[in-house]
């Protein structure tokens, strides 16, 4: 049954926020889709979007730093899912500012409009980067916060505001913290489409930097089905906490390279860059989810393996007209 009133999306274009428009219009929503404002009128991977769902979304350029701008975007709405946000850690080493105006500040107005405004749910993002180095494994929403970069610090500011809006005004927040996401769309920063694009580009000497880290990876339709578990519960079974999303289970850097090259059928030169190695003191060196909290709360639970993950990515990496779009042979910060 169609929903009455339209739900709005922060980083609408991005990786993770283009599937999340699809999963919502394909579940009878009309979304209107935040997209940062830039001078090209480039409505980065909505374009890619068919006009078919495209005809349930409403695009509007704008910005979360910018108060107002945000509440245009979610008057009206019944649940806004607050993705927008400065992504990556090498890029957080060059230009923290932007990163608080950003994570933290435009977290600020998104909490700030939802307040006033008296919208019924807001989904919160936030990362697993905000635990740092695994302290216990699996990793519970208990575990402490550690920031090991102004990424992670800026991340974890938002949702210290989350938090403290539930308990200060009421706000009905509630905060998903997925694990590392992979799948088309995504950028070439992140180590699992720097290497399928690079192999699909032609390239066999793979240049990453630290190989021993491990990380959870779950494919990017599990993570969407995660905002939708937690946009959609009932209130008193989510608002005012805190989910992980992922999958239980960790490979290090160095083996998913390897599976990689067996799945793409490449023999890889795998180095490392002195460039592309974070501070010692930055690197988070193990990532795994406990996700049993989101499990028991909404019924969740993760449809792919990294196999069949990787699978759809690669398929994704090996059309022309969307490695056309990347820039594989550059060190994408
Ligand atoms: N990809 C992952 O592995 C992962 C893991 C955990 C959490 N997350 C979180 O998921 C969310 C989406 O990440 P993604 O991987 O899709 O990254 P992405 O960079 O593709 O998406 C982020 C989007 O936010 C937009 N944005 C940036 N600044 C903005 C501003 N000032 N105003 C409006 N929009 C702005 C960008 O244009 C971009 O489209 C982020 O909050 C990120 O922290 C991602």
């Amino acid at each position: 049954m169609p929903a009455t009133a339209p739900v709005a999306v922060t980083g609408a274009e991005g990786f993770i926020g283009s599937h999340l428009v699809e999963a919502l219009v394909a579940a009878g929503h009309q979304v209107r889709a935040m997209v940062q404002y830039n001078s090209f009128s480039s409505y980065g991977w909505l374009e890619s979007l068919s006009e078919e769902v495209m005809s349930h979304v409403d695009v509007v350029l704008g910005d979360v730093r910018d108060p107002g701008s945000v509440q245009g975007l979610v008057t009206g709405t019944e649940a806004v899912y607050h993705l927008a946000a400065l992504i990556a850690i090498p890029y957080s080493y060059r230009a923290p500012h932007s990163y608080v105006e950003t994570n933290v500040t435009g977290t600020l107005n998104v909490l700030e409009a939802v307040r006033h405004l008296g919208i019924p749910r807001l989904v919160h993002t936030s990362t697993s980067e905000t635990y740092g180095t695994a302290q216990t494994v699996p990793i519970s929403e208990d575990h402490p916060i550690n920031t090991q970069s102004p990424y992670a610090a800026s991340k974890a500011g938002g949702d210290r505001l989350a938090d403290s809006y539930h308990a200060s005004f009421g706000v009905p927040v509630v905060t998903l913290r997925p694990f590392n996401t992979f799948g088309p769309r995504q950028s070439m920063r992140a180590v699992i489409p720097t290497v399928i694009g690079q192999v699909a580009a032609g390239e066999r000497v793979i240049t990453l930097g630290d190989l021993r880290p491990t990380r959870d990876f779950s494919y990017v339709a599990d993570t969407v089905a995660a905002f939708l578990a937690v946009g959609t519960a009932p209130a008193d079974a989510v608002v005012g906490r805190t989910f992980n999303s992922g999958t239980g289970e960790e490979i290090s850097i160095g083996d998913l390279v390897s599976l990689i090259g067996k799945l793409m059928d490449a023999d890889l030169d795998v180095r490392s860059d002195q460039e592309r190695v974070r501070p010692a003191g930055s690197e988070v060196m193990r990532l795994v989810c406990d996700s049993s909290r989101l499990r028991a709360a909404t019924g969740w639970a993760p449809a792919h393996t990294l196999e069949t993950g990787l699978a759809h990515t690669v398929d994704f990496f090996r059309d022309p007209n969307n490695l056309a779009r990347y820039k594989a042979g550059i060190y994408n910060v």
